[in-house]
């Protein structure tokens, strides 16, 4: 790209144009169940009584999701705020390619089953089992084994990531009782085609950004190898871990469907595999111990030769997988690689469990760097420990390096996220949502003040809500509770609008201090690039700023 207009009539300030994403804290709808309100939060009501702000859409269309009744998340929240506009997204364009059969005439569809076909082997699918549409969807899971049937697939076997995390908490048996149903009326007329392992994404398979390998190495035992404790089927292992555990889905432990004390659906040579999640980041670990010869993260013991291939391509500055089902977005022209053409310094920086969210998706589901000389990425590592237990996580650490930046003058553009209102939000544990809310907020004190000592611009928003709700509500409003009279956890994310607030202590007068309202979180793209004194370009979405020409 070309490097960006300059603004002659916007003066830019003397310190960096700071963006910090609250990572997942929105404007709640129900007084019960919103952290993000009943917590003290007096920085951040601060900001907000005293400088411009809006509120932006984070949810359905306004991120490229299929419709309003979709949630937003992380991946395409950062893609909307560091590409500028809305690109019809993974969960669209998966639905669109079943819907229109173009997943089924691709290359890749029919090679591997082809593949299963010519081997006699088994397809499998391994993948996040529920309707939550952010990594995946079951009904694009149902279409592919219809499909598979069709084309004369005998075997298949699903590999079932238990949810409770874009879902609700314990929902599994809904997905599990009528998907065994699925199931049997396909094999009612010669087919198999069964589950044959699981076990909560939390505990197998979707880690990400190599925060915990373990998760990765237990799944790859009890889907691959078929190593682990064995049960008749699914719905046993479900209602028997529950009892023994208590654990709530996305924690539970793995389990493998055995007969005669044998596995059902090891992964063998010849089998073909499909990674039917369409988002990346926490499919690419085990895509990786699929795909890697060198592969240092654990002993595989046993490395199948399979057709491998995800629903989409999770990388594409890497190209990975290999094989894919749909191709992703195509989205291009992003803020970074807009401001790296024009010559501006930048820090991107997180934790671990947020560190691809500010980079990997902010610049369009690209690993790289675009100019290695005027960008930082820093990645602060996170605890390996339930959020729940540590609800402050690492804000005050990514702060002081923040603060380390400021001081220095090092960046012109710094760009940061908070893990700590999803994170800890995704455990549904109330109170320690309450307390990673004024984790935040404390920090938010610090950086205000570093933001005026150093004549900064700082934007304060969230890619999308979910410590604003963290209790299921029916569809009247009225509170759900569980079999002990209490409100009953909600786990997701919200369908919220989020914050936007302009902390600009050195303004010249050079925009309207009234925000535009009714935008969505793509509008940030356009805001940051005019806050550092350019004109955005023309098919960005606008900005919130009104700044003079
Ligand atoms: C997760 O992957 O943790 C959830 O499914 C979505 O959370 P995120 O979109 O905030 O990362
Ligand atoms: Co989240």
């Amino acid at each position: 790209v070309d490097a960006l207009k300059k603004n002659p009539s916007f003066k830019p300030r003397k310190g960096p144009v700071f963006l910090l994403i609250l990572d997942g804290v929105g404007f709640g709808k129900y007084e019960d169940g919103d952290a993000f309100r009943q917590a003290r939060t007096p920085n951040f009501d601060w900001l907000w009584n005293n400088c411009p702000h809006t509120t932006l859409k984070a949810h359905g269309t306004a991120v490229g999701l299929p419709s309003d009744a979709d949630m937003g998340n992380s991946e395409v929240g950062h893609n909307a705020i560091g590409c500028g506009r809305v690109f019809a997204q993974g969960a669209k364009l998966v639905e669109e390619a079943i819907r229109s059969g173009a997943m089924f005439e691709g290359a890749t569809w029919k090679k591997l089953v082809k593949n299963a076909v010519d081997n006699n082997g088994t397809l499998h699918f391994i993948g996040l089992f529920s309707d939550g549409n952010v990594h995946s969807h079951i009904d694009h899971l149902k279409a592919m084994l219809e499909q598979a049937k069709k084309e004369g697939v005998k075997r298949a076997r699903v590999h079932t990531l238990l949810d409770g995390r874009d879902v609700g908490e314990t929902s599994a048996l809904e997905y599990i009782d009528p998907f065994e149903d699925f199931l049997a009326s396909l094999n009612a007329d010669g087919v198999d085609y069964r589950i044959a392992s699981g076990g909560g994404r939390m505990f197998i398979t979707m880690d990400r950004y190599g925060a915990n390998w373990d998760m990765v190495k237990r799944g790859w035992e009890t889907h691959v190898l078929g190593e682990g404790r064995q049960f008749l089927s699914a719905h046993e292992a479900i209602e028997t871990l529950r009892k023994e555990t208590g654990a709530i889905d996305q924690d539970l432990p793995s389990f493998v469907i055995a007969e005669n004390g044998k596995p059902v659906g090891t992964i063998e040579d010849g089998d073909s595999v499909i990674f039917f999640n369409f988002r990346g980041d926490r499919a690419l670990e085990m895509t990786a111990a699929f795909e890697e010869d060198d592969f240092p993260y654990f002993e595989r013991k046993r490395r199948p030769k399979v057709e491998y291939a995800g629903m989409m391509e999770y990388d594409g500055d890497k190209h990975v997988p290999r094989q894919y089902l749909v191709s992703p977005p195509s989205i291009d022209r992003t803020v970074g690689e807009f401001l790296a053409a024009s010559g501006i310094t930048q820090l991107a920086i997180s934790e671990t469990q947020k560190f691809g969210h500010v980079t990997y998706f902010y610049n369009g589901n690209r690993t790289g760097k675009f100019n290695e000389e005027l960008e930082d990425y820093i990645e602060i590592p996170s605890d390996v420990v339930p959020f729940e237990w540590r609800p402050w996580m690492k804000c005050a650490e990514i702060t002081d390096v923040i603060l380390d930046a400021f001081a220095k003058n090092k960046y012109r553009y710094i760009r940061a996220n908070f893990a700590n209102g999803d994170m800890v939000g995704h455990t549904g544990v109330f109170e320690a949502v309450i307390c990673a809310m004024e984790a935040i907020d404390i920090q938010l004190g610090r950086i205000i003040k570093a933001v005026k000592e150093a004549g900064g611009i700082l934007i304060v928003t969230a890619d999308h809500g979910n410590s604003d709700d963290m209790y299921e509500h029916d569809k009247s409003g009225k509170l759900k509770t569980n079999e002990q009279g209490k409100p009953k956890a909600k786990t997701s994310h919200s369908l919220n609008p989020v914050p936007c607030i302009i902390y600009d202590p050195d303004y010249q007068g050079d925009y309207d201090t009234t925000l535009r309202e009714g935008l969505g979180i793509s509008s940030l793209g356009a805001t940051v690039m005019e806050l550092l004194g350019f004109i955005p370009p023309e098919d960005y979405d606008p900005s919130v700023v009104e700044v003079k020409k």
